[in-house]
C-alpha cells in the first residue's frame, strides 16, 4: 500500500529560526514514520542572509514556489541589522495575503510543570484558542502621511473591515467552539470604534444565531486584557480582530509559560492554497546560536501543522507529540533556560523523543 506523503515547503529563516525548525524537523521525522506516513521536506533559504546577497528575501516567484506545497513550516525571520517592517513585508505578510490565510490560530495551554506568572492556578486551568482575524482589519495597510517631517505632519492609518473577511473567521471560530464544546468569546471596541466594531458586532451576532449550541459572552479589548489576568480559566475559544488578537495573544504566551511554548497557525481559507505554521516568537538574536532556544513552540506547532493536514495517521501523530511535550515538561528535568531550566535546545528534544 502507498503511504500517504505530505509535501512541506520549510523555511527555518533567521536567528533560533533555523535551530528551532532543525530539532522540531526530528521530532516530526520520527512522528512520521512511527505512524506510517511519509513527510517530504524541500527547503528554502529565504530570509536576512538571502536578504544582504540579493536584496530581497525570497526570489521574485517565491509565492508561485510555495503554492503546490500542502504547508508551509517556517521558523522566523528577523535580523538586528535590518529594519523589521523589511523583512516582515518581504516574506511573512505576502505569504498570508497570497494564501489568504485569515485566520492565526494560537492555543495557549498552561502545562503541569510550567510555572505562570500567575498565582493560585492549577494543571490545565488555562486551555484557551485564540482566533486572529489574520488579512485585514487594524494591519490592512491602507492610510499615508502629509506634511512629511514638518510640524504640521499628519499619519492617517485606516482599519479595514468587510462583512465578508469578518463573518469566515467569527463562522470559523464558532466551528472550533463547537468542536472544543464550550464557548466562544468575541472581542470588541464597539463603545469607541463606532463603525468598525459595530460591524464585528452585528456579524458575531448574525452567526451566532446559526450556533444556538455555542454559549457566548461579548467583551472590550480592554476589559479581556484584564480578564486574561484576572479569570483566565473561564476562556475557552476567543475570536478577535487582528490587533486586538495580537495583543491578547502575548498576554496568553505570558500567563503559560511564555513565548518558548507558544504555538501559531495561518490557516488558508481555500484549501488549495499552503497553510503556514510557525511559533508566535520572533528570531531572539540575544540568544541565537547558543543552543539555548526553548524549542517547544516550534514542536507543537509541527503538531498543529499536521492536525490540519488532517488523516488518521498524521492526527494521531500530532496527538502523541503534544503528550510527548507534555511529559517532558512534567518531569521538569528537561526545561530550557527561559523556563528556570538550564537544559539545551537538543537536550530537551531529546527528551522529547525519548517520550514520543
Ligand atoms: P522574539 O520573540 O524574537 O524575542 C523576545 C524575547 O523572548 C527574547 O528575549 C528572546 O530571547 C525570548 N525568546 C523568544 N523565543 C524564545 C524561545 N523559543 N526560547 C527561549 N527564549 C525565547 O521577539 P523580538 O526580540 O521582539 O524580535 C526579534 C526579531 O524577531 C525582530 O527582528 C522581530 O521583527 C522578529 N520577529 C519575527 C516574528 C516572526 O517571524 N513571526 C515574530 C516576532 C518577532
Ligand atoms: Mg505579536
Amino acid at each position: 500500500m502507498n503511504e500517504t506523503k505530505y509535501q512541506l515547503a520549510v523555511l527555518p529563516g533567521d536567528g533560533i529560526g533555523q535551530e528551532v525548525v532543525t530539532e522540531a524537523l526530528r521530532v516530526l521525522d520520527i512522528a512520521s514514520n512511527k505512524f506510517g506516513f511519509g513527510l517530504e521536506y524541500t527547503q528554502f533559504d529565504w530570509g536576512s542572509d538571502y536578504y544582504f546577497k540579493n536584496n530581497r528575501m525570497m526570489p521574485d516567484d517565491g509565492l508561485e514556489i510555495l503554492q503546490p506545497f500542502d504547508a508551509i513550516f517556517l521558523g522566523a525571520v528577523g535580523h538586528p541589522k535590518i529594519q523589521d517592517h523589511i523583512t516582515l513585508n518581504g516574506l511573512l505578510l505576502p505569504i498570508r495575503r497570497q494564501f489568504d490565510q485569515f485566520v492565526c490560530l494560537r492555543p495557549s495551554v498552561l502545562f503541569e510543570g510550567v510555572s505562570s506568572p500567575l498565582k493560585n492556578l492549577g494543571v490545565n486551568e488555562i486551555d484557551l484558542v485564540v482566533i486572529r482575524e489574520n488579512t485585514e482589519g487594524e494591519y490592512a495597510n491602507v492610510g499615508g502621511f502629509q506634511y512629511k517631517g514638518f510640524p504640521d505632519e499628519i499619519a492617517i492609518q485606516t482599519a479595514v473591515f468587510t462583512r465578508k473577511g469578518t463573518e469566515r473567521v467569527i463562522e470559523y471560530a464558532f466551528k472550533l467552539a463547537m468542536d472544543r464544546g464550550r464557548k466562544l468569546t468575541s472581542i470588541t471596541k464597539s463603545n469607541a470604534q463606532g463603525y468598525s466594531m459595530v460591524l464585528w458586532d452585528e456579524v458575531f451576532e448574525y452567526v451566532s444565531s446559526r450556533f444556538p449550541k455555542v454559549e457566548t459572552e461579548s467583551l472590550l479589548i480592554d476589559a479581556a486584557c484584564m480578564d486574561f489576568i484576572r479569570r483566565p480559566a473561564e476562556f475557552d475559544v476567543v475570536v478577535a480582530s487582528n490587533l486586538f488578537g495580537d495583543i491578547l495573544t502575548d498576554i496568553a504566551a505570558m500567563i503559560t509559560g511564555g513565548l518558548g511554548l507558544a504555538s501559531s497557525g495561518n490557516i488558508a481559507f481555500d484549501q488549495s492554497n499552503p497553510s503556514m505554521f510557525e511559533p508566535t516568537h520572533g528570531s531572539a538574536p540575544d540568544i541565537a546560536g547558543e543552543n539555548k532556544a526553548n524549542p517547544v513552540a516550534q514542536i507543537l506547532t509541527g503538531a498543529m501543522m499536521l492536525s490540519h493536514l488532517g488523516g488518521v495517521q498524521a492526527t494521531n501523530a500530532a496527538m502523541s507529540i503534544r503528550n510527548a511535550v507534555k511529559e517532558t515538561l512534567k518531569s521538569g528535568k528537561y526545561l530550557t533556560a527561559d523556563l528556570g531550566g538550564n537544559r539545551s535546545t537538543k537536550e530537551c528534544t531529546d527528551a522529547i523523543i525519548s517520550n514520543l
